[in-house]
């Protein structure tokens, strides 16, 4: 039986309990996160937490997000997944339980949070090894979708398109742009250079996503922030997704046509090495005791 937080108390999940008029659950009112763990070691969780707190102000929720980092490595203690090779924390927050309004309610009310932690795994090398595959489908989300609400239908009703015709992901696609995954953020590599969509109000700016640029220009590898059209899927050499769960994550085939060669290229791999050397150096500073 998994521990979960609910409301500042720890519990086991079969006795956590929701109001049926909490805002989250009526209207979509409220915001989510994700921080990964390795070893029991947070990879990010500053950042994480930082890109909340900024959507809570954003949302107009006050709640002190100070205390959340300690939670977290509690959730994670609790439901013995320090020795995880990778687990995560999901916490949500949202408005409170008040009468059902389009707007905010007029008395105070206490925002509901909940957390819980479970473990997840990398795909097997040689399935990350032979890439995977996506489709277009047009981006019907919001115009702020760099605030990480709750309200994924549209997140949700794009991936099921891509499982409804059989491949792994879908690319969405927004006035001719190719404007990220799902819940994953995306990337093209045309002539050695990673290019990948300006962090607008148009993506979500991944906590990934920041560390391979960080690690791309450490690499010398070129990179370029620009909005990729849609007809350079056709042209790109090589094409991948980050994101908390995937890592870096090849895509060969877009739409039934194959990228570059078909094959995983050597930019991804290059990032992707860079990133897993990344979350083994976060592993051994925090064992050392270093932060
Ligand atoms: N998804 N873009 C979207 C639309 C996302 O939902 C996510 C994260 C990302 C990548 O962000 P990060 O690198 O910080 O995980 C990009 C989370 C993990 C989810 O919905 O489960």
């Amino acid at each position: 039986m998994s521990t979960v937080f609910l409301n500042g108390a720890f519990i086991p999940k079969a006795e956590a309990t929701i109001s049926v008029d909490d805002r989250g659950f009526l209207l979509g009112d409220g915001l989510y996160e994700v921080t990964p763990f390795y070893e029991g070691v947070p990879f990010g969780v500053d950042r994480h937490l930082a890109r909340l707190e900024r959507g809570l102000s954003w949302i107009r929720i006050s709640y002190d997000v100070s205390s959340l980092e300690e939670m977290h490595r509690a959730l994670i203690a609790k439901n013995g997944l320090e020795g995880a090779e990778r687990s995560l924390v999901y916490v949500q927050i949202t408005r409170g339980v008040a009468p059902r309004t389009h707007y905010f309610p007029e008395v105070d009310v206490t925002p509901t949070i909940y957390a819980y932690a479970k473990e997840w795994s990398r795909p097997p090398d040689d399935v990350w090894n032979r890439g995977f595959r996506a489709v277009t489908v047009p981006d019907r989300r919001w115009s702020r979708v760099d605030v990480k609400t709750i309200c994924l239908l549209a997140n949700v009703m794009a991936f099921q398109a891509a499982r409804d015709v059989g491949v792994d992901d879908a690319i969405l696609v927004r006035d001719g742009v190719a404007i990220e995954g799902a819940h994953q953020n995306f990337w093209g590599v045309f002539g050695g250079t990673a290019v990948t969509h300006p962090a607008t109000s148009h993506i979500l700016e991944g906590i990934t996503r920041g560390v391979v640029l960080e690690e791309a220009r450490i690499a010398g590898i070129p990179v370029e922030e620009r909005p990729i059209q849609v007809e350079e899927l056709a042209t790109a050499d090589e094409l991948f997704f980050t994101g908390t769960t995937g890592e870096v994550r090849p895509v060969v085939e877009v739409d039934g046509r194959p990228v570059g060669d078909g094959h995983v290229g050597p930019v991804t791999r290059r990032l992707s090495h860079a990133f897993l050397a990344r979350i083994e150096a976060t592993k051994e500073a925090a064992k050392a005791g270093v932060t």
